[in-house]
This record gives structure tokens, sequence and C-alpha cells, in this order.
């Protein structure tokens, strides 16, 4: 070594690692180099309690079809028991050879049971293993997530029904375009959640199907029982085709695809928040306890965690199309590269269900500042398509009202006078049609369905309800 880097051939036969599940096959150990950079233990004991519920349920299978027997089946499940005990207890010894969750159990599982142990990995290979394991994980999370989701939007849901009568500018461009009720908008971001509870459940769904007896890639010569492991493990179907099973991520692909959706409407909250508790806007005070202090600047009240949901939502669709990137070209049916599912699936599901619940908290205590909002609606022109709609009710071609009031608009602005007042005083409008102007008028003309006004935000929240208890439902019977 001439520059004191890593030794690139640090390689020689290696006795005391020589312990790995292949080693049989070779004369010589595995260099340093080789486990550093294909270990996955740090990251795939996340998996451990699958592992040992996947193994159990092939055990189980294996007695059933007569490839293992009644006490060998015994020992081994209680050997399963004692490794669940010693990593629960964190007494669990790792040895430099477990280069993943999968051989450290069967290494364990052997030294405990013996024979009976050896017998474990019998029709099996690690790669229907992890992808039994992984499928598990998927849809525990998804559901727990599917959970917080169904949480999320009670909070929502709970700040619209509260918001009242309270109203302020809908916009477009973020230029103000016509009013809205507070409670319209919240519900529009609880819509969009009840979206991604979908998705999430669809993910968990793709998930559901039991890879075991697929084995390496061609199942097995012995009589294994995969459907009946599959139904020992609560999924819902086995695999159709061994080749399939062992080499589909789309479980994963889906999973991240309903996470980094969850990601991007976090984060379009979090810029209205920004953009709402900031002085220019001023329509939202966030709660102390969810905003943070500058450093240097004592007066700063910072909005951080609408900032971060924003920031985050970047690393999201980072591990998406990692992973679509990981798979685009791989031949049937395992890869290695396929280990490379683990790590943005994990960070995705850590970052939504953290970010979930730090949106959520300063949704739920932020204080809505109704007054300025409903200034900013009544000040502006955002009644200018009802004086259009007033023309239009009295036979004029919409196209032509258009003009009659975009030609009024622009009378107000240069007079620089309010266009209430302007309205009043033209031919074919006059008073009637300068009151849809005044303050509070616009919004409850809003009655059209699934419109912004009192009337059809009304049957909106019943609505929402409706279908929010149907998700809960969904998402309790999982
Ligand atoms: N750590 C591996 C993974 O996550 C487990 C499967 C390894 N299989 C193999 N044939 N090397 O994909």
């Amino acid at each position: 070594m001439s520059d004191g880097g890593i030794d690139p051939v640090d390689g020689e036969p290696n006795t005391e690692s020589a312990n790995t599940l292949w080693h049989g096959r070779f004369a010589s150990g595995p260099a340093q180099a080789l486990l550093t950079y294909t270990v996955s233990l740090p990251f795939d004991r996340r998996l451990a309690a699958y592992d040992i519920a996947g193994s159990r349920a092939h055990v189980r299978g294996l007695v059933r079809v007569d490839l293992l027997t009644d006490a060998d089946g015994e020992s081994v499940l209680a050997a399963l028991d004692q490794v669940e005990e010693e990593m629960a207890s964190d007494r669990f010894v790792y040895v430099d050879s477990d280069e993943d969750i999968h051989t450290a159990v069967e290494r364990r599982v052997t030294e405990i049971a013996g024979d009976a142990g050896a017998r474990l990995h019998t029709g099996r290979s690690r790669n229907d293993q992890v992808a039994t394991d992984l499928r598990l994980f998927v849809k525990d999370q998804m559901g727990d997530l599917a959970q917080t989701v169904v949480d999320f939007i009670s909070v929502l849901h709970d700040r619209a029904v509260e918001a009242g009568d309270a109203y302020l500018p809908g916009y477009t461009h973020l230029q103000r375009a016509q009013p809205v009720l507070l409670s319209h908008h919240l519900l529009a971001h609880a819509w969009t959640f009840q979206r991604d509870v979908r998705r999430l459940l669809a993910a968990r769904d793709a998930a559901d199907v039991s890879p075991l007896g697929a084995g390496a890639l061609a199942g097995s010569t012995l009589p294994l029982d995969p459907d009946g492991v599959a139904a020992d493990l609560g999924f819902s179907r086995r695999f159709e085709n061994s080749l399939d099973v062992v080499s589909d991520r789309d479980f994963v692909a889906d999973s991240l695809y309903a996470l980094t959706m969850i990601g991007i409407h976090l984060s379009r909250i979090g810029e209205e928040f920004v953009l709402w508790s900031s002085d220019e806007f001023g329509f939202v005070i966030v709660d102390d306890g969810y905003a943070t202090g500058s450093s240097m600047m004592p007066q700063k009240k910072n909005p951080d965690i609408a900032e971060l949901s924003r920031g985050k939502s970047g690393r999201l669709i980072g591990n998406l199309t990692g992973l679509l990137a990981t798979l685009k070209g791989l031949p049937l049916a395992y890869n290695r590269d396929l280990q490379e599912d683990k790590e943005p699936l994990f960070d995705g599901i850590d970052q939504i269900r953290a970010g979930l619940i730090a949106v959520m908290g300063m949704i739920a205590t932020a204080s809505f500042r109704t007054e300025k909002m409903a200034r900013a609606a009544d000040e502006s022109t955002a009644g200018a398509t009802d004086i259009a709609d007033f023309l239009v009710r009295t036979g004029m071609p919409f196209r032509d009202a258009h003009a009659v009031v975009a030609a009024v608009v622009r009378q107000s602005l240069d007079e620089e006078r309010s266009l209430a007042a302007v309205v009043a005083e033209t031919d074919n409008l006059g008073p009637d049609a300068a009151a849809l102007l005044a303050p509070g008028v616009g919004i409850k003309l809003r009655t059209s369905p699934g419109a912004s006004g009192p009337v059809p935000v009304a049957e909106q929240i019943e609505r929402h309800d409706a279908a929010l208890a149907e998700l809960r439902t969904r998402v309790a019977g999982l």
C-alpha cells in the first residue's frame, strides 16, 4: 500500500471468515473488501422478526410434507424461539461471517439445534426467503402508515369543521382568484390524502403474495407445500411463477410511489404553510411547539417542519427513481442488485412516518388568522367573475360579459377606485351588481355541487366523513 488506502486484494485465504453459507464451493475465504461491500446485515437486521416468522412457517411446512420429523421440527422451532429471545434482549451475537440477517438466523439456529438446524434451509433459498421477509415487512408498514394517514386526515377534517364560515381568497398562479371557505381549502388536502391511503393499500395488496417454495428460482424437486406456507404466514395467495416472484420488486416500487406521493402532498402543504406564515400573507401562526428560532436574529420564528416536508420530498423522489433505475436492466431471476431495494424503502417509510406526525401536529396546533384571510378576499377583485355571472343571468353571452367586466376592472385600476364603486355606476351593472362585491357575499354565492361556498361545503363535509369512515374500516380490518 503506497498511499495508506484500502488494500484492494486483502483477500488472501481467510479461514476465519470462511464460514459463509456457500463456502463449500470455494478453496479460499472471502476478501475483506468483498464482505465490506456486499454485506447487508447493518440494514436488513430490521427484517429479523419477519425472517424468523418465515422460517417458522417454512419449518412447519417441511414437517407437514415429512421432510422434517416432528422432533426435528420441534427443536428448530425452539431454536428460532431462542434466537428471537436473544435478539429481543440484545444478547444475540453477530459474527463476521453473518452477511445478512438470513445467514445470522440460520447460523445461530444451527449452533443451537445442531443437525436439525442444518435442515432448516431444505427446499429454500435466500432468494425466496428475502422476498418473503420484505413482503411481510411491507404489508405491516403499509398498513401502519395507512392508519397514520387516516389520523392525519382526521386532523384536517376536524380543522375544516372548526373553520366554520371563515373564507379566504383561492389562488391560481398564486394570484387571488375567487373566494373559498377555509374548510373547503383544508378538505382539498384531506381528499388528496384519502387517495394516498388507497395507494398504500394497493401497495400492501401487491406485497400480499407468498414467495416461499420458489427456491432460488425454479422451485424444488422436493414435495413442498407453498399454499400451506402462504396461509400460515397470513398471505392471501402464493406465487404463480417461481422466476417471477424471486425477482419481483414491483411491490417495493409501488410502496415507494405511494410514499413519494405522500411526500409530495406533505411538501405542498409545507409550501403553503411557509407562505401563509410569512408577514406577506399572515394567514397562519405556527404554534411555538412546532416552530424554530434563529441563533442570531432574536425576532425570528421559522416554519422548519413545513420547509423540511418540502425539502425531504426530494429524497423520496430519489428513493423511488433510484429503485426504478436499479430494476430496469435486470435479467430474470434474482440478481444481487436487488439488495439495493431495502435502504430506499426503509428511508422512505421512516421519513414519511416522521413527516406525517410532525405536519399533523403543526396543523392541529396552528392558529388561522381568519380576519386577515377575509380581508384579503374582500379587498381583492376576487368577485369579478361573479359580476360576469350577473350579466350572464340577464342573458348576455359569457364572452361578452367577460369583456365588459374586464373593462370595468381596468377602469377601477386606472382610476384607483374600488371595483364596487365603478360597478355601481356602470350601465347594465349598477348597485345590484355592486352588492355582490360586498364583504362576505361572494363566498355565499358559490352553490354548485363541490363548490367552495357554505351550502356545498356542508354537503362535502358529510361526503368526506362517509368516505373517511369507509377507509377507517378498511384499515382497521387489515
Ligand atoms: N442480502 C440479500 C438481498 O437482500 C439476500 C439474498 C441473497 N441471495 C443471494 N443469492 N446472494 O437481496
